[in-house]
């Protein structure tokens, strides 16, 4: 089924006292909403993260983890490290990565495939440069690393897999894409997964927007049939805003 998801990719911000506070005020504030409700702290607040939202619906997520099981990889976390403190989601591929630590779509695909065999939901990013889409080129980059990092799973993995569009030119910009931009690429998106999966699978994925998603234009984009959600960033640290935007997802 899919299911409309609100997500809050918290970055590098927030120390451990600010998580505990921003947490409390989500949970004090938090509204009747048929959306899953996501925060993804830095790796030192996750575990805090797990306990102060224990038996509330907020799920904590990483923002990253690593392809190996263990081994020699000097400041990198594994899934299994993940997994004992009860993190079970992780958002993979973000353009930050990929930009500033060299995250490619043949790692990410591996990365894919480790988290999956620790059953865990992968919200996977993708989105195109701001020279890729002035070029038109904006389809043909999507679908490529679409291809690249997901293509090669079986059908049933894709229960586990959510994806975010976030164009790389409205991340933290302030500039944010269309209503009809974010329409006409999230179906996209949800045409290519139907041409290589199948209808029931295209229909069951979860398809979010990110890039500067914010309070004031969030139940614009959420209004599109192919829009299930967001990734929010800057948004996501202010909890009056966040809390709009849980709100404006019908
Ligand atoms: P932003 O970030 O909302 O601050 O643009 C979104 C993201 O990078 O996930």
């Amino acid at each position: 089924m899919r299911r409309k998801v609100i997500a809050g990719n918290w970055k590098m911000n927030n120390d451990a006292e600010q998580s505990v506070q921003l947490i409390n005020t989500l949970l004090q504030k938090l509204p009747q909403t048929h959306a899953e409700v996501v925060i993804a702290p830095s790796f030192v607040n996750l575990a805090l993260a797990v306990e102060k939202t224990k038996n509330s619906p907020i799920i904590v997520a990483a923002q990253n983890m690593h392809f190996a099981e263990k081994g020699a990889f000097t400041g990198e976390v594994s899934a299994s490290m993940l997994e004992a403190i009860g993190i079970k989601t992780t958002i993979l591929g973000h353009s930050e990565r990929r930009e500033y630590f060299n995250e490619t779509d043949e790692s990410l695909a591996k990365k894919v495939d480790t988290a999956l065999a620790h059953h865990f939901r992968i919200i996977f990013c993708i989105g195109e440069k701001l020279a890729e889409r002035k070029a038109g080129k904006h389809f043909e980059v999507v679908k490529g690393q679409i291809e690249k990092a997901l293509f090669h799973l079986p059908q049933q993995a894709w229960t586990s897999i959510i994806l975010a569009y976030e164009p790389v030119w409205a991340i933290g910009t302030g500039e944010t894409a269309t209503p009809e931009q974010a329409q006409e690429i999230h179906a996209f998106i949800r045409k290519i997964v139907a041409d290589k999966y199948g209808k029931t699978v295209a229909d069951d994925l979860s398809i979010l927007y990110g890039g500067s998603c914010n309070a004031k234009n969030a139940a614009s984009l959420f209004a599109n049939p192919d829009v299930d959600g967001g990734l929010i960033g800057g948004a996501a640290l202010i909890v009056d805003d966040f809390i709009t935007i849980i709100q404006a997802m019908k």
